[in-house]
């Protein structure tokens, strides 16, 4: 008996195994959608025009569910016309997306509409729901994420002192550079060099801080990660140098680094590499 259990028991540790170890090969493809859709979107558009168009589809498709329990022919009609155009200029817009389109099935839904087959009609709308399907399948996450995610490439950190302007990437590494001066000198009794890194490092938050208002408009996301918290820490860890102890210094630019930088990545950096991925740089 206790034989039996041990097999199964060896039989079940090796099925698991090897499916760990299919997953650890798994691989996600991302199918990339044809450039010109980027015509469409912010900022080489007033307004993301694409997204607008799928927002009326979806309406409309809803209309024409609506009015054909209703058996409502009129309005029934002014709905269709709309989805027809709004469904059209999808080819339009997308040059390469002109084959894939089914709109032969509008046509046959306005056919449907006349004569007054709703029935037809509706089965005829699950068809076409079907080909809004298989395009968002394939396109819709990479486009979200190539051409709605913040677009970090773009914005520059200008330095208050310098009047230069630097690239986000090259203004972090600076950031990372600094933080670990400041704890290396402290640790091996290098005051003066911690001080000089922990000033520099705090004119570079404020040149920071002034880049966030090219995408926010408001005062509150910069209080969020740049507030009180981060003062009282950055004052901790210029106590600490000043008093020599290296236990407080690295305690506390610990807390700067979790409340300021890692709070700030969370919120944008994983967009921001997806986004620089998706865009092929
Ligand atoms: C040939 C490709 C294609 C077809 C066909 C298509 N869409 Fe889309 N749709 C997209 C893409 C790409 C997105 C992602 C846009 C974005 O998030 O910026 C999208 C997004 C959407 C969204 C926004 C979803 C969300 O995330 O909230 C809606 C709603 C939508 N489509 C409705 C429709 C409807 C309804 C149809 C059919 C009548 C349709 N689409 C047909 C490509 C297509
Ligand atoms: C390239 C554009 C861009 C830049 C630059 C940028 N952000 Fe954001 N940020 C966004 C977007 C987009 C969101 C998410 C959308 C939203 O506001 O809800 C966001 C969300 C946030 C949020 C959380 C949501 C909220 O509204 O409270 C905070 C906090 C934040 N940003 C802080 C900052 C700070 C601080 C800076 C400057 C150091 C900054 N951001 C720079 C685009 C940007
Ligand atoms: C907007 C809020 C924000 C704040 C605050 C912030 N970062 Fe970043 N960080 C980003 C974004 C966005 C990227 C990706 C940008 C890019 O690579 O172009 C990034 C990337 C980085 C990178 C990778 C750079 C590279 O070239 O790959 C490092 C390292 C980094 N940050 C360190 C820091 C440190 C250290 C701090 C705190 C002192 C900090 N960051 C504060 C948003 C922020």
């Amino acid at each position: 008996m206790s034989r039996i259990v041990f097999l199964l028991l060896l039989l079940l540790l090796i099925s698991s195994q090897s499916v760990i170890a299919v997953e650890e090969d798994r691989e996600l493809a991302l199918q990339l959608p044809p450039d010109s859709l980027g015509k469409w979107y912010k900022p080489a558009n007033e307004r993301d025009v694409w997204l607008h168009t799928m927002f009326r589809l979806r309406r409309e498709m809803q209309a024409i569910s609506e009015y054909a329990a209703l058996e409502d022919a009129q309005l029934l009609k002014k709905w269709l016309a709309r989805l027809q155009k709004d469904y059209r200029s999808i080819g339009e817009m997308v040059p390469e997306w002109k084959d894939e389109l089914e709109s032969e099935l509008l046509e046959k839904m306005a056919k449907a509409a006349d004569s007054g087959e709703l029935e037809k009609l509706q089965t005829l709308q699950r068809r076409l729901g079907k080909s809004c399907r298989s395009c968002h399948v394939e396109y819709k996450l990479s486009a979200a994420l190539r051409y709605r995610t913040p677009d970090f490439s773009r914005v520059l950190v200008e330095s208050e002192e310098t009047m230069e302007e630097e690239k986000y990437g090259r203004a972090m590494s600076r950031l990372t550079m600094l933080v670990n001066r400041i704890k290396i000198a402290s640790e091996d009794r290098r005051a003066d060099a911690a001080m000089t890194a922990l000033d520099e490092l705090q004119q570079r938050l404020l040149d920071l801080e002034g880049s966030c208002a090219s995408c926010h408009k408001q005062e509150r996301q910069r209080q969020h990660i740049f507030g009180q918290q981060m003062r009282v820490s950055l004052d901790k860890v210029r106590e600490g140098i000043g008093q020599g102890n290296a236990k407080q210094v690295g305690r506390y630019i610990g807390k700067f680094a979790v409340d300021v930088c890692a709070s700030c990545h969370a919120i944008h950096r994983s967009q921001s590499d997806l986004r620089e991925l998706l865009s092929g740089k």
